[in-house]
């Protein structure tokens, strides 16, 4: 979603404010614009659509200036054009805002009628900035008027704000959207993503909740929100520019789709016992939740979720305890009833998921102990859980989720090993479980290693209007993921059944214009599956088999077929799922759409 950019130092601000703009185009945005503060006097340049419309705009008069903002803009209030886009203005006062003011409305009205204000577009956050602007006349600095406005709001921000008349300080604060400060001796970076200020620093500040940062050149403070000073830990971020560049690739969907041999060989470092048959996580180091827990309340959004849904069956089996599974957005405003002893899994690539976040926040209001499965290191999951585990997938670039995906199920067999051997689990199946998952990188990279036959089958089967997924078992939750990933960015039509459910009416669709994509790898359920492909056959629908390796007897059912290693049932979703990224990636490469900036979609989600 929409991304924040500023900077306050001694080098030319506009460089800075395109590059960091830039570095965030993956998370989704429909306009962009920047503000120069230089002599007293704010420059600001919008436009509507990519970032480059705007480096064309700029690249005639590029304002000049040493402090400045920048934004890309998601819409939410108002249809995405040039008026619509941030910076907004009001007088002296420009501001760029992520998040949602949801009081806008009412603080718009008594603007006009009691300041006479006018309005030149229909964002909520133009009122903020005229919120702003009107306290600004009768408080001593930009950050008391900050204040005084944002005591006003409801809703959330991430917020920067700069006053004509402060030339030398830029202002920021933060509620329910993320905000970090990066820091270096002679500059202060504002970024609502870490990936705009790699480079520059690896010193940070993470921003909390109702807190306000004042900058200058190489300096801030931190106030909360009854003016009282703040002190913040400064952390050091690990990554480096190599991780959000393309590395050769076409897009960032596919590098990280075959970085996965990597990625998942950096969650399992150090975390694995193969003596012991269990892994070693410091957030469950506690030998008495083995037995406190009663049952496990996991909780996602979208891809999460199905990471959530397949870690149900996995954290069951290795476990013996039970999981209930949510959708954030659901489980918000239920009111559900939750088990005291319940331990909340909370799944989230971002760790800014606005629902996610939401639900943990009612998950502590009930002191149910959390515990968070989060790639973005320092992001507000991260920080609010009482514990949890790092995916360690690095960042992912690409709207759509693959390599945390994985990173999540692994996730979960390491939870559900530490937790099962703690509790049932005999040494003999958790010293399977830590084998198979040290397999796993190489098992990976020989179905990566397929790609050129899974991108021929995406040439023949990328017309195709519709698309069937059907999966039993732990392959039931691989299917929906799978059928996600070809809707999210081939926009193809796709929908998902657990394959025993077919016959109770998804059955009627089955047709020879209907592709259906069939899992039937060996394992327990195999020959129940079996009559579940012939039920698809027997009706003329068109298959695409992912089966085990060495299994010929598919053949009698479709020539296209992808094959996976043998493996653990532990293991053997993570591989299924594997060639369906693959597959949805070279389908949507084939229609020509956007691969890793989907229409309408948003990386990390951070409003309602
Ligand atoms: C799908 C996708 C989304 C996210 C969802 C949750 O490819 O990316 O469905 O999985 O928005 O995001 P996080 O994991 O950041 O909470």
């Amino acid at each position: 979603m929409c991304g924040i950019i500023g900077y306050i130092g001694k080098d030319k601000a506009l460089p800075v404010l395109l590059d960091g703009l830039r570095r965030m185009e993956y998370r989704g945005y429909d306009s962009a614009g920047v503000a120069l503060l230089d002599e007293g006097k704010t420059t600001v340049v919008k436009r509507q659509g990519k970032i480059v419309n705007l480096a064309v705009a700029l690249k005639e008069h590029p304002p000049a200036g040493h402090l400045g903002i920048g934004h890309t803009r998601w819409a939410t209030h108002g249809v995405p054009n040039e008026l619509n886009a941030h910076p907004h203005q009001a007088g002296r006062i420009t501001i760029v805002h992520n998040g949602i003011i949801e009081n806008y409305a009412e603080l718009k009205a008594e603007l006009k009628a009691k300041h006479h204000r006018t309005f030149l577009s229909d964002t909520d956050t133009e009122v903020l900035a005229h919120l702003i602007a009107v306290e600004r006349d009768t408080t001593k600095s930009l950050e008391a008027a900050v204040l005084a406005a944002l005591l006003q709001v409801e809703g959330t921000f991430g917020v920067l704000v700069l006053d004509d008349q402060e030339p030398g300080k830029l202002v920021a604060a933060r509620r329910g959207s993320p905000l970090l400060l990066g820091i270096s001796a002679d500059a202060i970076y504002l970024a609502s993503d870490a990936t705009a200020v790699i480079g520059h620093t690896d010193r940070v500040v993470y921003l909390d909740d109702d807190e306000i940062a004042v900058c200058t050149p190489g300096k801030y403070d931190i106030i909360d929100f009854e003016a009282q000073a703040r002190q913040h830990e400064e952390h050091k971020i690990e990554l480096e520019l190599g991780a959000i560049e393309k590395a050769g690739y076409d897009h960032f969907l596919l590098k990280e789709i075959m970085e996965q041999p990597r990625t998942i060989a950096d969650i399992l470092r150090g975390r694995l016992d193969l003596e012991a048959g269990t892994s070693r996580l410091g957030g469950l180091s506690d030998p008495q939740i083995y037995h406190d827990i009663t049952r496990f309340l996991t909780i996602g959004c979208g891809t999460a979720y199905y990471a959530g849904l397949l870690g149900q069956y996995l954290l069951e089996r290795l476990t013996g305890l039970p999981v209930d599974i949510e959708f954030a957005s659901e489980f918000r405003y239920r009111e559900p009833i939750v088990d005291g002893r319940a331990l909340g899994l909370i799944i989230t690539q971002s760790g800014e998921t606005a629902d996610t976040l939401a639900s943990l926040r009612e998950l502590k209001r009930r002191d149910i102990r959390t515990f968070g499965l989060v790639n973005v290191i320092g992001s507000s999951v991260a920080r609010e859980v009482d514990g949890g585990m790092y995916l360690h997938a690095g960042p992912e670039i690409s709207v759509a989720s693959t390599k945390a995906f994985t990173a999540q199920v692994i996730g979960h067999l390491l939870v559900g090993l530490q937790i099962g051997r703690g509790r049932q689990l005999p040494i003999t199946e958790g010293q399977a479980v830590v084998k198979a998952l040290q397999a796993l990188p190489a098992q990976v990279q020989s179905i990566l290693d397929q790609r050129v036959h899974i991108q021929k089958l995406a040439k023949k089967f990328a017309r195709h209007k519709n698309v069937m997924y059907l999966g039993r078992d732990t392959l039931y939750p691989v299917a929906l993921e799978a059928a996600l990933k070809l809707k999210e960015i081939s926009y193809i039509h796709a929908e998902a059944y657990a394959s025993g459910e077919m016959k109770h009416g998804p059955v009627a669709l089955i047709d020879p214009d209907l592709l259906v994509i069939f899992f039937n790898p060996k394992n327990s359920l195999y020959d129940k599956t079996r009559s579940n492909l012939e039920e698809v056959r027997a009706r003329g629908g068109r298959l695409l088999l992912v089966g085990t390796e060495g299994d010929e007897s598919l053949k009698a059912f479709s020539e296209d077929i992808i094959y996976i290693p043998d493996s653990s049932p532990y293991t053997q979703p993570i591989l299924a799922n594997i060639p369906m990224q693959l597959f949805a990636y070279y389908v949507a490469v084939e229609r020509g759409t956007d691969v890793d900036q989907p229409r309408n979609l948003a990386k990390s989600v951070t409003v309602e």
